[in-house]
C-alpha cells in the first residue's frame, strides 16, 4: 500500500488546467522531492495531496484512504510553509501545542510530544519566547516541531528553507535528512526549486516544468540518465556542457560529429535507435572530460578559470565553442595554455536535437 497516491489528478484554475491526469505514488517512509522552477505547479500539486485545494478530477489517497474531498486536518498529514506561519502573540510552547489543543489532546500527552518534538530540533531552551525574539532558523525549527507533535504518517514541506541563508540552510536541510531517518516510517514530500536539496534528500525526485511531470527517479537516475534536455540542464552544477551535432553512421556503428569533434558511440547505451544524419545534442557533465596528454579531442585552449576550493572549473574553447571542465582545486591551469579533453562515452548522454527527448 502507498503512503500517497496521486491518481489522475487535473487541477483547473477556471479555464487554466494544471497537471491533466498527473499519477504518482508515494511508498511509506519515502522521501520525495518535488523539483522545478517557479510557476512549474511544485505548490499546487502539494497543496492539492494536503487538501488546500480542491482537485477537479482524480483522487487522492493517504494511507490507504480516499481522501480526495477530505478536509486537510482530517487527512493525516502536516505541513510546513516557506513563511513560518507561526502565531505572533504566542510563545514556542503555545504555537507547538495549539494545534492539540485543538483536537483536544490530554494536558500530559501535549507536554510529553511538545518536549520531544523540542529536544530533536534542539529548541527546549526556547519553548517561552515568542516568535520574534528568534531568529529565521529558529522559526522555521519551531515550525517543523508544530507538524512534528501532530504524529502525522505524511509530511508535506512547501519550500522550507529558502527564507534562510546559505550556511543556515545548509545546516536544516542535514537536519531535515536526520529527522527523517530517525523518524523512520515518516513519509515526507517535499518542494524546492533548489536541486541541490532535491539530490541530497530525496530517495525520489519528481522533476516538473510547466506543469507536466518531466522525470520521477532516483537522484542518480535523475543525474546519470536525464530524460530529456530539461532535466539535463535544471540538475547539476556547474550546469551540464551542450554540443549539437548529428549522427554518422561508420563501419564500427554510430557516431557523434560536430565539426572536429567526433565521438564513437558503440558503447552508448540508446533508449532509441539513432537515424543516420538525426540532429542531436550530446551532453557531458564538467565532471565527466579529463584533461588528458592525448584524449577525444585535441586543439583546446584554456580561456578561463574559476577556482572553487576543492574544485575548480576551467572553461576551454577550440573556435567551435565553449566546454567547462571540472577538475581538482589543487590543479595548475593558466589561460592560453593548450589541452587535450578525453571523453568517456559511458558517462554522455545524447538527446534529439527536435524533441529535446533522450535517444
Ligand atoms: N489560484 C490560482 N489561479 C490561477 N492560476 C493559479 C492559481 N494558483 C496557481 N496558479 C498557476 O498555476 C501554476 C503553478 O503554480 P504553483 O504555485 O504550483 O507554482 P510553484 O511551482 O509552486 O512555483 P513557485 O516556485 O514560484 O512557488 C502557475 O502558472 C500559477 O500561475
Ligand atoms: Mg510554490
Amino acid at each position: 500500500m502507498s503512503a500517497v497516491s496521486v491518481r489522475d489528478v487535473t487541477v483547473a484554475f477556471e479555464a487554466f488546467r494544471v497537471f491533466d491526469g498527473l499519477s504518482l505514488d508515494i511508498e511509506e517512509g519515502e522521501f520525495i522531492v518535488l523539483l522545478g522552477p517557479s510557476g512549474c505547479g511544485k505548490s499546487t500539486l502539494l497543496n492539492a495531496i494536503a487538501g488546500l485545494l480542491d482537485v477537479s478530477s482524480g483522487q487522492i489517497w493517504i494511507g490507504g484512504r480516499n481522501v480526495t474531498w477530505e478536509e486537510p486536518k482530517d487527512r493525516g498529514i502536516a505541513m510546513v510553509f516557506q513563511s513560518y506561519a507561526l502565531y505572533p502573540r504566542m510563545s514556542v510552547r503555545q504555537n507547538m501545542s495549539f494545534g492539540l489543543k485543538m483536537a483536544k489532546t490530554p494536558k500530559a500527552e501535549i507536554a510529553r510530544r511538545v518536549h520531544q518534538a523540542a529536544e530533536l530540533l534542539q529548541i527546549s531552551h526556547l519553548l517561552d519566547r515568542r516568535p520574534d525574539q528568534l531568529s529565521g532558523g529558529q522559526r522555521q525549527r519551531v515550525a517543523i516541531g508544530r507538524a512534528l507533535v501532530r504524529d502525522a504518517a505524511v509530511f508535506l514541506f512547501d519550500e522550507p528553507l529558502s527564507n534562510l541563508d546559505a550556511k543556515l540552510r545548509n545546516e536544516l536541510r542535514v537536519e531535515i535528512k536526520r529527522l527523517h531517518a530517525r523518524l523512520g516510517k515518516t513519509t515526507m514530500v517535499y518542494v524546492t526549486h533548489d536541486q541541490i536539496e532535491a539530490m541530497t534528500l530525496a530517495d525520489r525526485i519528481v522533476v516538473l516544468k510547466e506543469q507536466k511531470v518531466q522525470q520521477i527517479g532516483s537522484p542518480d537516475e535523475i543525474y546519470r540518465r536525464p530524460a530529456n534536455l530539461f532535466v539535463a540542464g535544471f540538475v547539476g552544477s556547474p550546469q551540464m556542457n551542450f554540443i549539437k551535432g548529428r549522427i554518422e553512421g561508420s563501419g564500427t556503428g554510430p557516431e557523434f560529429v560536430s565539426g572536429q569533434r567526433r565521438l564513437p558511440l558503440a558503447e552508448y547505451r540508446f533508449v532509441s535507435k539513432p537515424r543516420p544524419g538525426q540532429q542531436v545534442v550530446l551532453g557531458v557533465r564538467p565532471e565527466h572530460l579529463e584533461i588528458a596528454e592525448a584524449g577525444t579531442w585535441p586543439g583546446f585552449k584554456i580561456d578561463i578559470v574559476e577556482p572553487m576550493g576543492a574544485d575548480m572549473v576551467i572553461w576551454c574553447s577550440d573556435g567551435e565553442g565553449s566546454i567547462q571542465v571540472r577538475t581538482h582545486g589543487s590543479r595548475r591551469a593558466t589561460p592560453g595554455t593548450p589541452l587535450t579533453l578525453g571523453v568517456d562515452v559511458g558517462q554522455v548522454s545524447l538527446f534529439s536535437a527536435e524533441t529535446g527527448e533522450r535517444i
